[in-house]
């Protein structure tokens, strides 16, 4: 045999199910989130006994289990008997727009439903009859709401629904890994969506110690996993965000690092080294679904901080801090150059406080002396390795035509 495939048909010393450790494994009982799928079920009962429920809003950051109880919450009602609400589950990542959104629905609920060539109006039309038809209550989950470029018009259109509807009803249930999101709304939209508002806080350590506990219990071989080891990865990402799904990846590539080193045991040494790259991942696949303006201010940054500005080393010898009020300046001239309208100071400052809460950025307040009061800025991240990242989305972007849909209205 091939002495590189070797490793395929070999048992794992470490791991004795790799599945459960991805992370679109869907655990069959979700820890410490007993109240939060009782608010959410009690917010969707209406629905199922066919009247039309509260539209909910969900919000917590990256890794608290959002997705995870939603789909789990999905799973109990297709057990049930005698519902009278159909579910669509969408992925905002992959559907975002109201176009594609519309058209999910169509093809999740009307059979012969033909994908193409049907505009916005067509599609509307079919999902309302389609609810009519046998007064259906129909519950759009809508995860990663914030990615839908043309939110406001979807909001409108789907609660516009409910009033062209003679029979049966929508409700939407939104999800968001940013509370600032709601700052983009319009306030239509936002009184739409925010009926019912619902919050997923960050894990402790304590309870991401026994996320990993379980899940090791599943994913390694019994005993390879020394419980130092879960208790410094749940310290870190406690630390970190409170993110279970960086919990989970820190233990996973840990035991990776294991396993490369034909070692029989995980421990806290695989773990802190194991830290790092996880973090760096999730980092920039935070940065690579970040909404395209808040991108551009960081693509600003990694840009002023590789070629340098005006005023380098103003902060004690550290030249890497560049200013608040000079990056909104470079950003504004990217987005001019992409031909993209320029968000207002205070967006700015909101899309800055969410990057900084994210840990995308480290920003301080430069005192006094540098032009009165300003806010120092840096990445945490390798800019050089951000710029290229960014490169890679952004202008794959620009290139693709704008969306293969029939221009109807
Ligand atoms: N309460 C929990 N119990 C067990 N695993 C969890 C829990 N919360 C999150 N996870 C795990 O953490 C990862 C991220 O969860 P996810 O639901 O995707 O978070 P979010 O949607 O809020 O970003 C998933 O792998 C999930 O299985
Ligand atoms: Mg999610």
């Amino acid at each position: 045999m091939e002495k590189g495939f070797e490793s395929l048909f070999k048992e794992s010393i470490i791991f004795a199910n790799r599945e459960v450790l991805s992370p679109h494994y869907i655990p069959q009982h979700l820890l410490f989130r007993d109240k939060q799928i009782t608010d959410i079920e009690n917010a969707i009962t209406p629905s199922l006994r066919g009247e039309r429920g509260r539209n909910v809003f969900i919000y917590g950051k990256t890794g608290t289990g959002k997705t995870s109880c939603m789909k789990y919450i999905v799973e109990q009602i297709r057990k049930l008997p005698m519902v009278r609400a159909e579910i669509s589950y969408i992925n905002c990542r992959v559907y975002n727009s109201r176009y594609r959104v519309l058209s999910k629905i169509a093809t999740d609920h009307i059979p012969m439903y033909a994908k193409r060539g049907y505009g916005v109006i067509d599609i509307y039309e079919k999902v309302i009859n389609w609810v009519e038809e046998d007064n259906r209550m129909l519950i759009v989950i809508l995860d990663e709401i914030d990615m839908i470029k043309d939110l406001d018009d979807l909001i409108y259109t789907l609660s516009r629904a409910n009033s062209d509807i003679k029979s049966g009803g929508i409700t939407m249930i939104g999800i968001s890994n940013r509370v600032s999101f709601k700052e983009d709304l319009d306030p239509r939209s936002l009184s739409t969506l925010y009926e019912k508002e619902l919050a997923f806080p960050p894990y402790n350590s304590q309870e991401l110690s026994a996320i990993i506990k379980e899940r090791v219990g599943k994913g390694f071989k019994e005993g390879v996993v020394d419980p130092a080891s879960i208790s410094l990865a749940a310290a870190i990402s406690a630390k970190d965000s409170g993110d279970a799904r960086l919990a989970l990846k820190i233990i996973t590539k840990a035991g990776e690092l294991s396993e490369e080193r034909n070692m029989t045991a995980v421990t806290p040494k695989e773990v802190s080294e194991a830290a790092k790259s996880a973090e760096e991942e999730i980092a920039y696949e935070i940065i690579n679904t970040l909404p395209e303006h808040q991108r551009l201010i960081v693509y600003a940054i990694a840009l002023m901080t590789i070629h340098g500005h005006r005023y380098k080393k103003l902060n004690e010898g550290d030249d890497s801090f560049v200013l608040s009020g000079e990056i909104y300046n470079r950003y504004h001239s990217i987005a001019e150059s992409l031909s993209k309208e320029t968000k207002s100071t205070r967006l700015y400052r909101r899309y800055i406080a969410d990057l900084n809460m994210q840990g995308i950025i480290i920003s301080y307040e430069s005192g006094k002396g540098i032009r009165g009061h300003t806010k120092l800025i840096k990445l945490a991240y390798p800019p050089l390795k951000i710029k290229e990242l960014i490169e890679k989305t952004l202008f794959k972007e620009e290139e693709l035509p704008a969306e293969n849909e029939p221009k109807a209205e």
